[in-house]
């Protein structure tokens, strides 16, 4: 049994509660926040049990008392898009970006997601869960207590296999939970004519073993020139329905590709970046419930437009926001940085900036009955900062990591 825990002398305490009462993650207001000012903080078997202002309650004996020093107090960060199992470096790229070349040109000269498959293939298990397990240590230190991470730098049946069984792996090592996705349709790999031949090979021949080996909760697929059409996608989509695993889709990156539009057609978790959505693709989105989530970290890194919130949110689209960690495009990883990043050019409101990366995101991964919020009977996964308020937080750029990090009633940090 663990011990019940008091946290007493929150300066605030940001519960959103209002969001895990309605089970709702859009149109969210500054009163979603569920702020209580002077509180306190109690969790029994790990999850929340009760909090409210005032004097706190009786402690029993041998429970764990713990002050917060009138700091902030927020549910864990929660990473709902990121690629943190690779191989190799792409610092060379990064200068021939510098010195004009774009994104899309070092691909076509073969740098890019092909230059990460090329290390990433070449990498043990035990290289590639060293590496992983690091990256999600640095999330932690962030603050981030859930996160979403993706394969698609292996890109043969068996390379995508490996990466997907270091996942596992860093799953039981690490105290986060991870929701683990197949993003086999990230690159068509050099030895595939088309990419419609290898969405046909990964649909019949890794997303089988995936489901046999539950190594996946979600696929993923990269629709954009130069990648994946949604109609090459489409057999490997269907498969992935069928084996019962969930969809998430890289949409309308670089260009208008449809891939809104096919996002709401197949059900879609989430469609995550963004920026060329159409306005009929972004409706559908609203309608099918398809969580918008933006990348703003990737247009720092690799100078491509911002998208805008608004209109995702005005189509009522749950909007949440990640840092999409990787080798090429992003190599933030500090989250609650790439939270103020979307706030200021994604034109988030503070409210939406900060259910972005708590309650929203868990709703984006579908761990919304649990994850992201501070509400009674939820993990009790929350961070501690020497901060006064959401407003420090979110106009601290993520200078600060926070004092403490529990993740079910348990401190981590
Ligand atoms: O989400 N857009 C495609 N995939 C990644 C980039 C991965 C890479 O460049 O290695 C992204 O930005
Ligand atoms: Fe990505």
């Amino acid at each position: 049994m663990q011990p019940d825990v008091l946290i007493t002398n929150i300066g605030e305490l940001l519960t959103l509660s209002p969001l895990a009462m309605e089970k709702r993650a859009n149109h969210v207001k500054q009163a979603d926040l569920g702020i209580l000012k002077n509180a306190w903080m109690k969790i029994k078997g790990g999850k929340i049990a009760s909090h409210g202002t005032g004097t706190p309650p009786e402690l029993a004996h041998g429970g764990i008392l713990c002050d917060a020093n009138g700091g902030l107090v927020m549910p864990g960060l929660v990473d709902c898009h990121t690629h943190p199992v690779f191989a190799g470096s792409r610092a060379k790229e990064f200068c021939m970006r510098l010195e004009g070349k774009t994104y899309q040109e070092i691909a076509e000269a073969g740098g890019g997601i092909k230059n990460s498959m090329t290390a990433t293939r070449a990498a043990s298990e035990q290289e590639l869960l060293a590496g992983t397990t690091s990256r999600l240590g640095i999330f932690l230190r962030h603050g981030v207590t859930s996160v979403e991470v993706k394969s698609g730098y292996g890109l043969s049946v068996e390379s995508e296999l490996k990466q997907l069984r270091v996942l596992r792996a860093a799953a039981k090592k690490s105290p986060q939970h991870l929701t683990v996705t197949c993003l086999a349709l990230h690159a068509v790999p050099p030895e595939f004519k088309s990419a419609a031949s290898w969405a046909t090979e990964a649909a019949e021949k890794l997303l089988p073993e995936v489901a046999r080996e539950h190594l996946a909760d979600c696929v993923d697929a990269f629709i954009e020139n130069g990648y994946f059409s949604a109609g090459d996608a489409r057999p490997f989509l269907d498969a992935a329905k069928k084996l019962g695993l969930r969809i998430r889709l890289h949409a309308d990156e670089f260009s208008e590709s449809g891939c809104a539009r096919l996002a709401a057609e197949y059900g879609a978790e989430s469609a995550d970046h963004l920026q060329f959505a159409s306005d009929s693709g972004t409706a559908a989105m609203g309608k099918a419930g398809v969580c918008a989530v933006l990348l703003p970290g990737t247009s720092v890194y690799s100078g491509i437009p911002y998208t805008n919130s608004r209109k995702f949110v005005e189509a009522g689209c749950v909007v949440a926001v990640a840092t999409d960690f990787n080798p090429g495009s992003c190599v933030a990883d500090n989250l609650p940085m790439i939270a103020t990043l979307a706030a200021l050019h994604c034109k988030l409101k503070p409210a939406e900036a900060i259910a972005a990366v708590t309650y929203a995101a868990a709703y984006a991964l579908r761990i919304h009955d649990r994850k992201g919020a501070l509400h009674a009977g939820f993990d009790a996964d929350f961070i501690v900062h020497q901060m006064e308020s959401h407003e420090s937080w979110l106009a601290d750029l993520g200078r600060h990591v926070p004092q403490q990090v529990w993740i079910k009633g348990q401190r981590i940090i």
